[in-house]
């Protein structure tokens, strides 16, 4: 089936945004919605984005003016339309209010395919009220729609491969990437980007570090473009609580998915981010408020240091003019390197004074941030001169708390496991969860490219080691996971099913 003709349904943020790219991408849209004056309010915006897009140098006038002559008003959401071949709906986010459309679509457009742009409500419960609930599915866009150029292509439980056909045809026709996910909660992109933020609460609430720090550490160290908190500022609480809570109650209280009172609180006193001026930054006219680094006194004779295990750390200092001992001596300052553990276990394994001892993050040794672990005995004269020692080195550094493990190894534990726990049942292919993380999440890399980058082995030795000392079952390695780094796989393999042996059952 071709695609000639589009129903948009709803003329707000979302259905402005699709027909603007389906009438570039020269589809015919009838813009629709329930407020007449949202209809012209809806083809204003879109024709003047157009034009903007060609004052660009994004298209030609010639272009502009004709994808603005394929939109038109339509006379009805519900209206007569034989000719209509896809319909999007894009109206409030009400369960009876999308049946209701729907229902009446059944007759309305009988040749078209169905499509629901909701962000959470399920497909299959939509299409229940249908005689032909075959001909719904999800099609998922993202905000700024014009900018988001990814597409969730969910198909319900009764959905009929038509109409995923048709649904793959137009994302491919807009220039768009596709990804597929199960009907469940949150779907894919916005369940993958739950273990990010609840691990960076978790760390926020356990005090082991500011927001402030645990962005920078997002950034430098685990090689994200924004940290959670200044994300979550950026897309406001009144957004992202709900989605926190829904996907968490959505999976039945899945430890892994598990909010955060912080945000809750913060929720309730308007703390919303960027759009009131306060939220874990504060905002002076519209511009972020970013406390300074610490300043630490670079100083490579401060001590003498022993390096525990890490012989890069060892070589950076020595480099930087550190004296480094290869035996650990009553006056050196140890330094060790926990993986999955605090560093004051760490200290105690190595058979080194804890008072005397600071950690040093060893995933944050490639980069151009340290960061340093301080266990609850360091002698605190000891811990800043080790600091200034450390700031010898030229990088930045960053000074934690203690905590069951170093910040990034959570936060990197955290992502992986979701992405692993999502490809374990199925709900969206290996390929689609990057790509959902890479174009829905911006992350430079998906997850589970992020857990072979750093190894399934060394995540699940953090994992382990984190469910191991706080006994909470958020920490559960995911079967996806823990297989893959016993067998020596990569998260992206998919590994051999029983339909891969093609000896299909009977009938
Ligand atoms: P919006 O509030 O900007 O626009 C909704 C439009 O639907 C309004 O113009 C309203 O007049 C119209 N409408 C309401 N009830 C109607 C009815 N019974 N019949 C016809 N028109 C009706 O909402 P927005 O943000 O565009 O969201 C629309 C849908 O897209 C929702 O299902 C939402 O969950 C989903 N979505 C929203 C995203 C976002 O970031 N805003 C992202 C992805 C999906």
């Amino acid at each position: 089936m071709t695609i000639r003709r589009m129903r948009v349904i709803g003329a707000g943020a979302m259905g402005r945004g699709i027909a603007q790219v389906a009438v570039t991408a020269g589809i015919e849209v009838e813009l629709t919605d329930g407020v007449e004056s949202a209809v012209d309010a809806g083809l204003e915006f879109v024709t003047a984005m157009i034009r903007r897009s060609a004052e660009k140098g994004q298209r030609t006038d010639a272009e502009a003016e004709a994808a603005i002559a394929r939109l038109r008003a339509g006379a009805a959401p519900t209206a007569p339309g034989p000719d209509v071949d896809l319909v999007i709906e894009a109206v409030v986010e009400r369960l009876d209010v999308k049946q209701a459309i729907f229902a009446e679509l059944e007759t309305a457009t009988p040749n078209a395919v169905l499509a629901s742009n909701t962000s959470s409500l399920s497909i299959t419960a939509i299409a229940a009220v249908l005689d032909r609930p075959e001909r719904l599915v999800g099609l998922h866009f993202f905000n700024p729609v014009p900018l988001m150029r990814l597409v969730e292509i969910v198909p319900g439980l009764r959905t009929g491969a038509e109409a995923v056909a048709v649904a793959r045809r137009v994302v491919r026709l807009f220039g768009y990437t596709g990804v597929l996910a199960k009907d469940t909660p949150g779907f894919l992109v916005n369940h993958l980007g739950r273990g990010l933020p609840t691990e960076a609460l978790q760390v926020l609430s356990e005090t082991v570090a500011e927001p402030v720090d645990i962005d920078r550490i997002a950034r430098d160290t685990v090689g994200l473009k924004m940290g959670p908190f200044e994300l979550m500022d950026l897309t406001g609480l009144d957004v992202s609580h709900p989605v926190l809570e829904t996907v968490f109650a959505g999976f039945y209280g899945d430890p892994r998915l598990r909010p955060s009172t912080v945000t809750a609180t913060r929720l309730s006193g308007n703390l919303l981010g960027r759009k009131t001026g306060a939220g874990f930054y504060r905002y002076d006219g519209g511009i972020q408020q970013v406390p300074d680094e610490p300043s630490i006194d670079a100083d490579p004779a401060a001590v003498v240091v022993y390096v525990n295990e890490d012989t890069a750390l060892a070589e950076l200092l020595r480099a930087s003019g550190v004296r480094v001992l290869t035996e650990p001596t009553e006056h050196a300052v140890s330094i060790v390197s926990p993986v999955g553990t605090p560093t004051y276990r760490a200290a105690l394994a190595a058979g080194v004074n804890p008072a005397h001892t600071i950690g040093v993050d060893p995933l944050s040794v490639a980069g151009e941030r340290l960061t340093v672990v301080v266990p609850a005995m360091l002698d605190a004269a000891i811990g800043a001169a080790a600091a200034r020692a450390l700031a010898a080195t030229g990088r930045r550094v960053t000074i934690t708390a203690d905590g069951p493990a170093p910040v990034a190894q959570r936060l990197i534990a955290s992502i992986v496991n979701v992405g692993s726990a999502i490809a374990e049942t199925g709900l969206a292919d290996p390929a689609d969860i990057d790509l959902g993380a890479r174009l829905g999440l911006g992350y430079p890399r998906g997850p589970l490219e992020l857990g072979d980058a750093h190894g399934p082995r060394l995540v699940v030795r953090i994992l382990d080691g984190l469910l191991e000392y706080t006994g909470d079952p958020r920490y559960r390695a995911s079967a996806w996971l823990r297989t893959r780094a016993e067998l020596g796989m990569s998260l992206r393999d998919r590994g051999t099913r029983p339909v891969d042996l093609h000896v299909g059952r009977e009938g």
